[in-house]
């Protein structure tokens, strides 16, 4: 009898046919949505307006699974939302089944192939690979050791200019108090294996621009990894006049779109050199500010560029001297939503509210130039819809880009089994088909009847 580890249980599950092996469910209750390939058999499932992502995984692993992303949601990682584990499963006639476990579909996310089709340029390589490289650096702040750094166990949404990864996989995640040098370099190591096979596999598919390299892309990783690591993390020392660079240093972090919590001052006992380094970072700086001031809930970099609206707002109509909150409360009137009434109902479904407002200021900023006058926020976010936003694909639930270039996947509902006109059929072991009768007494190994047989002679 199916049993439900839940800590907050949508009861439209329940009904569902839990006594069938999840590559066999009825399409039914399946929505095809694009996704990273796995080892273990994934759908998706879709429930009136809600789609939660399964996974069929031993038992043991589904739960361990559901608590790390249950810890990484509490302590605000960016990471798939757990919701269930569906265990004590068998079919019909008692046959065991494997437990699932289920996660919200997280929307507005972009499986990485879907960012690479077609040929792309080094530019959003860069940004993918930095938007990884924090979503690492976070993760090792907190304690968690990933195990399984991959492209294809993130996903990746828009922000502002770049992208924001979240964590899908926690399957081989581990917590600790706080991570050693070598566990990190553990990781990493990990990392460069599985992303250097990703980019292969992308250069064969002719997705990758053949001026990168997986190699250097590898090591790009691994590069900004350790100059984040160290910035966050690094000891500073100087003389006692330059007292200064403690606050240079929190600004900087601050910058990245870090908190200093807890920094370690030390200074000799003449005063004479200071030592610094921060203990405790909390990431979010920027969507924690925009958060509290207007409630939204935003990636990194698009709060940083709402917030550098709000600023300029704020100077722009001169209410330098009222406190934030209340100028905030006045953009939001005057400025966000006014843009957000322009977009049609059925437009909303192309980008969150925050990267619309993102791209809109963008092409205010684009079309002031082209007309060489300050184009009104209005004026611009109409023209935003008519030029830009009509012409986007739906990104929500984005199923548009399951073809991959002309490719159409064989099955919709999951990528490991390829593509229709894929001709490369499955590869062929001679060792492996037909009969034996013809091969040598196994006493040697007849490298020759081998061949033969491998000719078809
Ligand atoms: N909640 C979710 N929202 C959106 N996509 C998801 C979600 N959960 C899983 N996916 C998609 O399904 C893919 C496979 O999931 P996952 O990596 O957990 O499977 P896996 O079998 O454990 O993978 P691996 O082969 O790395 O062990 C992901 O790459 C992602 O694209
Ligand atoms: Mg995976």
């Amino acid at each position: 009898m199916p049993r439900f580890l839940s800590a907050t249980p949508d009861t439209r599950l329940i009904p569902l046919p839990w006594n069938v092996g999840l590559a066999e469910w009825p399409t039914h209750h399946l929505v095809a949505l694009p996704r990273g390939i796995s080892r273990h058999v994934v759908r998706f499932i879709g429930l009136d307006n809600e789609v939660y992502a399964a996974k069929e995984v031993h038992d043991a692993l589904a739960i361990h699974e559901y608590r790390m992303l249950h810890d990484l949601m509490r302590l605000g990682t960016p990471s798939v939302e757990p919701v269930a584990v569906v265990t004590g499963r068998s079919t019909l006639d008692g046959t065991p089944l494997d437990s699932i476990l289920l996660t919200r579909h997280l929307t507005f996310s972009l499986p990485y192939r879907q960012l690479f089709s077609p040929g792309v340029t080094s530019e959003r390589v860069g940004q993918l690979i930095d938007a990884l490289v924090i979503l690492v650096a976070r993760l090792h702040l907190i304690g968690f050791k990933w195990g399984d750094i991959s492209l294809s166990n993130a996903l990746f949404r828009r922000d502002a200019g770049g992208f924001a990864a979240h964590l899908v996989d926690a399957e081989t995640g581990e917590f600790h108090t706080s991570l050693t040098d070598g566990q990190r370099e553990h990781d990493l190591m990990i990392a460069r294996t599985n992303l250097f096979g990703e980019f292969c596999d992308l250069e064969a598919g002719g997705l990758l621009d053949p001026g990168l390299d997986p190699l250097v892309l590898v090591n790009m990783i691994d590069r900004r990894y350790q100059e984040l690591w160290s910035e966050l993390t690094g000891v500073e020392e100087f003389p006692g006049a330059e007292i200064h660079r403690i606050e240079h240093r929190a600004q900087r972090l601050n910058d990245l779109g870090f908190d200093i919590a807890e920094l370690d001052i030390t200074t000799t006992a003449d005063g004479s050199s200071v030592r610094i380094q921060p203990k405790v970072i909390d990431a979010g700086h920027h969507s924690r500010r925009l958060q509290r001031l207007t409630g939204m809930t935003t990636e990194e970099n698009q709060a940083r560029r709402l917030l550098h609206d709000l600023d300029e707002y704020r100077r722009a109509s001169g209410q330098t001297r009222l406190d934030e909150a209340t100028v905030a409360h006045r953009w939001l009137q005057e400025a966000f939503e006014p843009v957000m009434r322009e977009i049609p109902e059925d437009l909303f479904a192309k980008l969150e509210p925050a990267q619309i407002f993102h791209e809109v200021l963008d092409y205010r900023w684009f079309s002031s130039e082209a007309q060489g006058r300050e184009v009104p926020l209005d004026v611009a976010a109409r023209g935003y819809v008519r030029d830009v936003l009509t012409q986007r694909p739906d990104e929500e639930l984005s199923d548009v880009q399951l073809v991959e270039g002309d490719r159409v996947p064989a099955n919709p509902y999951d990528p490991s089994h390829g593509y229709l006109e894929d001709d490369d059929t499955a590869p062929v072991d001679p060792w492996e088909t037909g009969d034996d009768d013809d091969l040598p007494d196994p006493d040697f190994l007849d490298i020759a009847a081998l061949r033969r047989k491998a000719d078809g002679r």
